[in-house]
């Protein structure tokens, strides 16, 4: 008996001990992982203190939620507020616990010398692998990538050509035409045509969507022949497309390997809808508030054209200048990409504006801050901003180069309907040979399907929605985007 006590005592006595030593070997860990992590937040604090800029002991998540933010559009903030503290700054730094950024804007030559000069030096590296789902393409790829290059130099022509950007016209507007057949279906209309309640968020994304199958895969998937819930299931369906598709791409097919289409396609088809569909979404919802702005825009419409089926490339391209103005002040203060990524690869750093920075640095240059100072633009939205912009001979030289190694001609076929740095202040669509491909198509796009909706239609807020209208917030997740939809009347013109 006092035998078995023992055992049991002993026994209790070997537990309490190892429950002792686990607790130990955890507080010995949660020590060394903390000390860890303040060492390298003092050296990287000590590495960029001659910087300003915002810094924080707490890593990206827990900031973001100390400032009940989504992370990406916190550190967008935190950039844009630290140019605003300091004004004459080109250079900020953003620092999130161990996780360091620093930021360019504010200086055209600066970012040329990222963005253009030393596109291969400050590069992509491998940040954006996770984008790279079917393997590395020509969003993700580095720029010392020969996957890069090959895809670049296959694509290019196809989203610039002359005759491809007519296509674009022609096949947006024949999309914009069963779009609103659809809409008439799903959402009903009145004796005289006018569609209430029309959910913009969700409209958009099926006409972007199905103007980029149809020009850049040659693929009609007909999403406006078929019905609400299947459009509804648009997720289930992208992913059936992109092996649909995969036979059907424009690419010369032979060119690529099977993984290396299907990775094109992927990026393509991410990068070219969801941009062009949210900047449109904004538009809309801008006009639908303005009643005096979209009289003013439909004036200048009806001065060219009487008839919607009178509309022509060349009018889109080069005449309408208060809407083309109107789309670049959209893309000014509600940039649909904040920050282009770059990361220093070379082995000994590179130099950016004299100063040296080591290898690994990550670079982010933010066109959501550029925006904000362009033109002195600050949050004042103006849409007559850009009706003054006039290029002169050194911004010409500017603009070519500025314009990616890809490209003969900067505005190409696109006449006025184009955005410089040199001349306009903005990099919407971002400059040199890592510039965005689809450019000129999400332009010419976007500003087809306003004259056609405006054209047809007077767009108003909803009645009795204004305020929750008003309530919504728009964030960034990835691109700038909203959670809950914006909603349009359609009233017919008569
Ligand atoms: C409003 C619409 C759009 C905006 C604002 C936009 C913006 C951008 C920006 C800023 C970049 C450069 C990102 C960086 O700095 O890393 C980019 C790259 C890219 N965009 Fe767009 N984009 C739009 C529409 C489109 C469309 C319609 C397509 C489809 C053809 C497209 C395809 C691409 C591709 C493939 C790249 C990567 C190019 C490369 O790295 O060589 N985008 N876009």
């Amino acid at each position: 008996m006092t035998e078995e006590i023992g055992l049991i005592g002993s026994f209790n006595q070997l537990f309490t001990l190892s429950f002792f030593n686990v607790f130990l070997l955890i507080v010995c860990l949660v020590s060394y992982l903390l000390i860890r992590y303040t060492i390298t937040f003092f050296t990287i604090y000590f590495k960029f203190k001659h910087l300003p800029g915002y810094v924080s002991f707490f890593p990206p998540l827990i900031d973001s939620m100390i400032h009940r933010k989504i992370y990406v559009h916190h550190l967008y903030d935190c950039a844009l507020n630290s140019f605003k503290n300091n004004p004459s700054a080109k250079v900020v730094k953003i620092q999130l616990g161990t996780f360091s950024q620093i930021h360019i804007s504010n200086d055209e030559n600066l970012i040329r010398e990222i963005l253009v000069k030393k596109y291969k030096t400050v590069s992509k590296g491998n940040l954006f692998e996770p984008v790279g789902i079917f393997g590395p393409n020509i969003f993700s790829a580095d720029s010392n990538d020969p996957i890069w290059r090959k895809h670049r130099t296959l694509a290019n022509p196809i989203f610039s050509s002359s005759s491809h950007l007519k296509n674009v016209f022609r096949v947006t507007l024949e999309e914009c035409k069963k779009m609103i057949k659809f809409w008439k279906s799903i959402y009903g209309s009145e004796s005289d045509g006018t569609i209430r309640k029309v959910n913009i968020s969700n409209e958009l994304k099926s006409i972007t969507l199905d103007v980029i199958n149809r020009v850049a895969f040659d693929y009609d998937v007909g999403i406006f022949d078929k019905d609400a819930a299947h459009r509804d299931g648009i997720h289930d369906w992208i992913n059936n497309l992109l092996n649909g598709l995969i036979y059907n791409f424009v690419l010369p097919k032979y060119l690529l390997s099977k993984s290396e289409l299907l990775s094109a396609i992927f990026i393509v088809l991410f990068a070219g809808f969801e941009t062009s569909s949210t900047s449109l979404t904004f538009m809309l919802r801008m006009l639908a508030k303005d009643q005096k702005l979209q009289e003013e825009i439909l004036k200048e419409i009806n001065q060219e054209i009487d008839n919607i089926d009178d509309i022509t490339f060349e009018i889109i391209t080069n005449k309408l200048p208060l809407l083309t103005s109107f789309i670049k002040e959209v893309l000014r203060t509600k940039t649909p990409i904040g920050t282009g990524g770059r990361i220093v690869l070379k082995k000994n750093g590179e130099v950016i504006g004299g100063v040296h920075y080591p290898k690994d640095t990550h670079i982010g240059v933010s066109y959501y801050s550029q925006h904000y100072f362009a033109k002195n633009g600050l949050d004042e939205f103006n849409p007559y901003r850009f009706l003054t912009t006039k290029s002169d001979s050194s911004s010409n030289e500017l603009e070519k180069s500025d314009n990616n190694e890809f490209e003969n001609d900067g505005k190409g076929p696109m006449g006025e309907l184009s955005i410089n740095l040199a001349t306009d202040k903005l990099l919407p669509f971002s400059i040199g040979p890592r510039d965005c491909i689809g450019k000129r198509m999400a332009l010419l796009e976007m500003k087809l399907i306003l004259v056609f909706l405006l054209k047809n239609y007077k767009l108003k807020v909803p009645k009795g929605l204004e305020t929750q209208q008003d309530s919504i917030k728009e964030t960034y997740v990835v691109t700038r985007t909203i959670f809950e939809p914006y909603l349009v009347d359609f009233e017919t013109r008569l």
